[in-house]
């Protein structure tokens, strides 16, 4: 069989070599060449969509495509037949790049450098938000030690966050589709989330961007906020009602909003979130280098020659 390896990223070969499989490097941004196209196995990475709905077009013989997104959303759409190809995610190659990039995001929201920043550009002092402050002050939120951290889509990239949090004394409680307790963290199910909110500092969402959570985050669940809360976004930009989200900044019902992922990417520059003071935002920022991808095609191509179930599966 072949296995097609994209060359949009720098993978050894050799950690997938001792298998009973060709291994055959290919462009992204080019249709696949006429003699891989009897290929079964296809891993991507920032494919162009032509690229994809060429290949969904074309590798007839296709059985499963390795993706190394956390979330493979433009697979998804490209057109390939679910009967016939199995999707799998690079879900846990990301997860350190992530949790840091959200307890960065984090640590901004409380320690405010995004206003001191704005102020040193325009060469003044913020003197407001240095000296003697209020410690904890109610309706504030300014440090991570016991604040109250709800981390909405509790998967891998989860997991890796908490004990960061929880380094610095923060708690942490969970949602997801199924309760239970994860990582030593109590997850709930999203039928709590009225209850849930009204009790959060910092509502964290990793969650992937699909049919099911698409505006996930609406105007009535944003209200259910404390005043002060602060909103992180680091999974799928479509699981936030933006206009919604602009609403409650406006009206001063959330504390502010740190964001990677956006309905639209990249985000329009008549997008009112630029001019919101308490808005921070990173140009999908915070993944973008899977790590220890060869081990993940590896295991998965392992399994795949003996007929067993794939990791990550969709
Ligand atoms: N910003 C970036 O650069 C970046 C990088 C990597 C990933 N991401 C995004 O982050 C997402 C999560 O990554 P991950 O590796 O942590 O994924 P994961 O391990 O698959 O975890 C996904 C979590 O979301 C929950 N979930 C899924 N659908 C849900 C729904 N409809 N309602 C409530 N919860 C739901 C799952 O619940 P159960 O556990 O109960 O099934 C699971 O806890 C990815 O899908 C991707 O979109 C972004």
């Amino acid at each position: 069989m072949k296995l097609l390896y994209p060359t949009s990223l720098s993978l050894d070969p050799k950690l997938l070599e001792g298998y009973n499989a060709t291994l055959h490097p290919y462009d992204v941004k080019q249709p696949i060449p006429d003699d891989l196209l009897d290929a079964e196995a296809l891993v991507t990475w920032c494919n162009t969509p032509a690229n994809l709905k060429d290949a969904a077009a074309r590798l007839k013989g296709l059985k499963w495509i390795q993706s190394l997104a956390a979330g493979p959303n433009d697979v998804l759409s490209a057109g390939f037949d679910p009967n016939t190809v199995t999707i799998t995610t690079g879900s846990g190659l990301h997860d350190h790049t992530v949790a840091e990039h959200t307890l960065g995001l984090l640590l901004t929201a409380a320690r405010k450098f995004h206003l001191m920043r704005d102020s040193q550009t325009q060469g003044k002092w913020p003197g407001n938000l240095g000296g003697p402050q209020p410690d904890k002050a109610p309706g504030t939120f300014t440090t991570l030690h016991e604040a109250r951290i709800l981390v909405w889509g509790f998967g891998n990239i989860a997991k890796t966050l908490t004990p960061y949090l929880r380094a610095i004394g923060a708690e942490v409680k969970g949602v997801a589709r199924h309760a239970g307790v994860r990582e030593g963290v109590q997850v709930y199910s999203e039928d709590q989330l009225p209850e849930l909110l009204k009790e959060t500092d910092a509502l964290v969402m990793i969650l992937p961007g699909s049919d099911s959570t698409k505006h996930a985050l609406n105007a009535e669940r944003l209200k259910s906020l404390p005043k002060h809360a602060w909103v992180v976004n680091v999974g799928r930009g479509t699981c936030i009602d933006e206009a919604a989200l602009n609403s409650a900044l406006d009206e001063g019902e959330i504390g502010g909003a740190a964001l990677d992922v956006f309905e639209k990417e990249p985000l329009d520059e008549s997008s009112p979130l630029y001019k919101q003071a308490n808005v921070v935002l990173s140009p999908h920022a915070a993944g973008g280098r899977p790590r220890g991808a060869e081990g993940l095609i590896a295991e998965n191509l392992r399994r795949f020659l003996a007929g067993q179930g794939l990791k990550n599966v969709i």
